[in-house]
């Protein structure tokens, strides 16, 4: 196990928090902790850094991930080293985002209670990946993250940082500290952590999948969630006169081209959130059940996520046999639920990433969408893969089709139906007949 130790010479009387460094009575040698903790710039996190500092007698190393949060970065940084860190790092890494877990979930389908595109869950791993990564470059002893012990967070970051790091102490201090956030606000003043003085209506989470929107009125489920709450979306009303058509096109299940213009993997996120932002598609407004039993109210707005998986839906029932679409079905049901419920480096969700990937080797193809006002429809689709064939599908009669093939198959078909049917009618004859 890495340790970061630290010898104190003997110099007061008593156990006495210094900085970072914790005196003993007898002088005696003391381990001191480093941790590394993911970091917002927000207020818990910010508590957080002090709170490791002076309970913990720890050094800290801040983390703050770019999964396209659209928040002040290079803020949280300077706000980490005011407070004291040993080190901050600050990492890019939404490209990395979109390839290894937005695209998985597009070939899967992935909306968890069939509404949710799991834009937050989807990057807790990624987050606690990056975390554990630095926390071995820098010889740390320990992890900490700021989720309380309500949501669903910190069974993500638990799960993955104790996975891939089981020497190190995992640590959620909001969860145990048991401060009300008045609380929390007075700690930080007197420990001179920058408090902004606009009292935030909503708790806002973010990554380039999608906006999580909560908190405030909205947790009134039977209150409409005000415009306000909305940035990455108009309001439908307010959305264009005119209908907006977007074509996607897909290589083996996965989006390349908007338009007929091939796009980077986060370009072409990035410019459907806009497109379809415009148009007031992708709000999302559902009551979800967290892993910790708790039914929430959650708000969401998820642009991009919302046209690319209907489109992909789609595209995956022009090219898969029935048999397919249904059975897979199942494992996209199934992939959701551990990629939502914290389990993404449990091995059943790589055995579900094999078959899904080996499902997408025809996924190929062009959706035509028309978008208006906040209202989203495929109207089109061609693929080189389809298995639709028109000529089977029409209703003239001379086509390569057979129909005098399926009298039989449709005695074949209904033979257990009709004999159930059958000795239901013969049973209830009898009945009647005893009873008279
Ligand atoms: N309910 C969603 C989830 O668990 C979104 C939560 C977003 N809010 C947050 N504070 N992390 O994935």
């Amino acid at each position: 196990m890495l340790c970061y130790k630290k010898v104190v010479k003997f110099k007061n009387t008593a156990w006495k928090v210094r900085g970072i460094i914790r005196i003993s009575k007898t002088g005696e040698q003391n381990i001191t902790e480093k941790f590394v903790l993911a970091y917002s710039g927000g207020l818990d996190t910010s508590v957080l850094i002090k709170y490791l500092q002076e309970k913990y007698s720890a050094e800290v190393i801040t983390v703050t991930v770019d999964v396209g949060q659209q928040e002040d970065i290079k803020g949280a940084e300077a706000k980490a080293k005011k407070l004291g860190v040993l080190k901050h790092f600050s990492i890019d890494a939404k490209d990395e985002f979109v390839t290894d877990y937005i695209f998985p979930a597009v070939k899967a389908n992935a909306l968890y209670e069939g509404k949710y595109p799991i834009s937050t869950s989807l990057s807790r791993p990624l987050i606690a990946k990056k975390m554990v990564e630095i926390a071995e470059k820098e010889g740390a002893t320990g992890l900490a993250h700021g989720c309380t012990g309500r949501g669903n967070d910190q069974v993500r970051f638990d799960i993955t940082l104790g996975s891939l790091a089981p020497d190190k102490k995992i640590i959620a201090p909001v969860r145990d500290w048991g401060m009300t956030r008045d609380e929390e606000i007075a700690y930080a003043k007197a420990k001179g952590i920058p408090v902004s003085t606009a009292a935030k209506k909503f708790s806002i989470d973010a990554s380039v999948w999608g906006r999580a929107i909560e908190c405030g009125l909205l947790e009134d489920a039977n209150n409409e969630p005000p415009e306000e709450a909305y940035e990455w979306t108009v309001a439908p009303e307010k959305a264009p006169n005119t209908p907006e058509y977007v074509t996607i096109q897909f290589e083996a299940g996965i989006p390349v081209s908007v338009n007929k213009e091939k796009l980077k993997p986060l370009e072409l996120i990035e410019t459907m959130n806009k497109i379809a932002g415009k148009h007031g598609v992708g709000r999302i407004d559902h009551i979800e059940d967290r892993l910790v039993g708790i039914k929430s109210r959650e708000v969401y707005e998820c642009p991009a996520a919302t046209v690319i998986l209907e489109a992909h839906k789609d595209l995956e029932k022009m090219v898969m046999t029935r048999h397919e679409v249904l059975f897979k079905q199942y494992i996209d049901a199934e992939w959701v639920f551990l990629a939502y419920a914290g389990l993404w480096v449990d091995p059943l969700k790589d055995d579900l990433d094999a078959f899904i990937n080996k499902s997408q080797e025809n996924v190929t193809g062009e959706v035509r969408l028309k978008l208006y006002k906040g209202g989203l429809r495929v109207v089109g689709r061609n693929s080189p893969m389809s298995l639709y064939d028109k000529n089977l599908a029409n209703y003239n009669i001379k086509t390569s089709f057979n129909q005098s093939y399926s009298k039989g198959f449709i005695e074949l078909w209904g033979l257990q139906t009709r004999m159930h049917n059958a000795l239901k009618r013969s049973t209830k004859k009898q009945k009647g007949a005893k009873s008279t």
